[in-house]
């Protein structure tokens, strides 16, 4: 029989609720502000110790701050209490006399503060390595409270980082694929290198692992894992499947399994049946795998504005993804499209296509119809996937369409190339959920959800944020809106490429 009433309680003992200044006892010694080390000497011993001092007229803090002019210990070994005060975070630890129980116990005895004799000093026994550490301004542990432009100043470090990351991605181990992830997250917002490892000192997400290869690089310009995963056949092999549009991990891992070593290999593979989007990422693999450039993203802006207003004068279009954020490439090119009339906008991009189509540089289309259901709402389910209606394409770019002409390979005689373009299309209500969410970066987006379920009790998705203590969705009409729902500072486009 097990009886609830039988389990040992644990008492919480309440300590005595005690102001930092003597309230009934008279201040005799203005200049002196004493501190009682809890370690060792117990709680209620230091507070009988407490209430002794005060009774003869001294101050005694129970905090310790800069304020405070004399800390005393008891039984306490230097190094240990030495290593404690210094995680203290006092501005002027120096000038803070750090004695023993003896020089309280006299000045008691005596009634007054005793002179300070060396006998009575705790002494710093600790070495102290090096130049002391520069202090940085903090770095948060959440992209979203960092400011992160497309300057990465660490790129020899957030690339290794990558490499590990994605081999990790691919091997399912989602944990270490975050950590190094963050880490290189947090490198790219710093506005400098990091010129040796003590400087990374304070900067939040960086463990054993990532340091250990940061170290590597620092001294002999790469890391042995890292030049092992670019060598490795599965890693290759897993990279080179995933390139092609349509092909995930789960795919590519399948056919890796199979012995399959190459594109070849694949396309000469009778049992393998590729779907519509693998067939046309194969088709136009060596366009599509080449970055597309602002100039080629503003031109393919011209074709969707003009098709978006011949439907509606007031239809809304908006750059997003990575352009947004002010690259200067990209691996496509990401759109919003709506319109003020709430339910009218999915019908938009049927209509989009259908003129592409006629205008004949559709090459490939996936639609895929909204199944974003208001009435469902709170929904419970806040996920990385929307529900807005959108398309991944594949168009046809002519080349007289683009200033200073396309981005082609060389040799490439044509006078197009094929690009990708995502069109997604949410009622105006989201609007500014769905700008935040496909304004990106993943990894800053990531962040953004975690801080709001994490610091806020809030969930955040690409349609909605909702408080889970006030029980209600928080409305809003700019990104600034959401923001300060969530009470951080609001950070610009640009300044989001974590
Ligand atoms: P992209 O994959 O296009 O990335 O997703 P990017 O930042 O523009 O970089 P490029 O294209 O590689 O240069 C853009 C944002 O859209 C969100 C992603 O989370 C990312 O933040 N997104 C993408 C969605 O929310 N849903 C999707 O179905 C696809
Ligand atoms: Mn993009």
């Amino acid at each position: 029989m097990f009886h609830a009433a039988m389990v040992p309680r644990v008492r919480k003992r309440s300590r005595p609720a005690e102001a930092s200044v003597p309230r009934h006892d008279e201040v005799k010694f203005e200049d002196v502000r004493l501190y009682l080390v809890e370690r060792k000497m117990g709680s209620s011993r230091r507070s009988f110790l407490t209430q002794l001092a005060r009774s003869k007229g001294f101050i005694v803090d129970n905090v310790l701050s800069d304020m405070v002019t004399h800390v005393v210990s008891e039984d306490c070994q230097a190094s240990s209490l030495w290593t404690w005060l210094k995680d203290c975070a006092l501005k002027n630890l120096s000038n803070i006399q750090v004695l023993d129980i003896s020089w309280f116990t006299e000045s008691m005895r005596e009634g007054r503060p005793v002179a300070v004799e060396t006998r009575h000093l705790i002494q710093d026994t600790l070495p102290t390595e090096g130049p002391p550490p520069t202090p940085v301004a903090a770095v948060s542990q959440y992209a979203c409270q960092r400011r992160t432009t497309i300057e990465n100043n660490n790129k020899i470090f957030t690339d290794a980082f990558e490499v590990l990351a994605e081999s990790y991605e691919f091997s399912e181990l989602e944990g270490p694929c975050l950590a190094f992830r963050r880490a290189a997250s947090v490198l790219k917002s710093l506005p400098m290198a990091v010129p040796c490892l003590a400087a990374t000192q304070g900067l939040p997400c960086l463990g054993e692992h990532t340091k250990a290869v940061m170290e590597e690089i620092l001294r002999y310009g790469r890391a042995f894992e890292v030049e092992k995963t670019l060598s490795d056949e599965r890693y290759q092999t897993l990279k080179l499947f995933t390139s092609v549009f349509g092909v995930g991990p789960k795919t590519a891992e399948k056919w890796y399994r199979r012995g399959l070593r190459s594109f070849s290999d694949i396309l000469a593979e009778p049992s393998i049946q590729l779907n519509q989007m693998q067939q046309s990422g194969f088709l136009h693999y060596e366009d599509i795998s080449r970055a597309v450039s602002k100039a080629e993203a503003r031109a393919l802006g011209n074709i969707i504005d003009e098709a978006v207003h011949a439907i509606t004068p007031d239809g809304i279009l908006a750059l997003t993804g990575g352009f947004r954020r002010g690259k200067e490439f990209g691996h496509d090119v990401d759109f919003i499209v709506t319109t003020p009339e709430l339910g009218m906008e999915t019908s938009l991009i049927p209509i989009i296509i259908n003129r592409l189509t006629r205008q004949g540089i559709l090459l490939y289309c996936d639609y895929q119809a909204s199944t974003f259901d208001k009435s469902k709402l709170p929904c419970h389910r806040f996920e990385a996937m929307d529900h807005f209606a959108k398309c991944f394409l594949i168009l046809r770019l002519e080349g007289s369409q683009v200033e200073g002409g396309l981005n082609s390979a060389e040799g490439d005689s044509r006078d197009w190339r094929a690009v990708r373009v995502d069109l997604v299309s949410p009622p105006m209500d989201r609007y500014a959920f769905a700008l935040l969410g496909w304004t990106g970066s993943r990894q800053f987006e990531r962040d953004l959800r975690r801080f709001a379920r994490m610091e806020r009790g809030m969930l955040l998705d690409n349609h909605a944020l909702y408080d889970k203590t006030k029980k209600e969705f928080l409305a809003a009409t700019t990104e600034r809106d959401i923001f300060a729902h969530l009470g951080l500072e609001y950070i610009e486009p640009w300044q989001r490429n974590a």
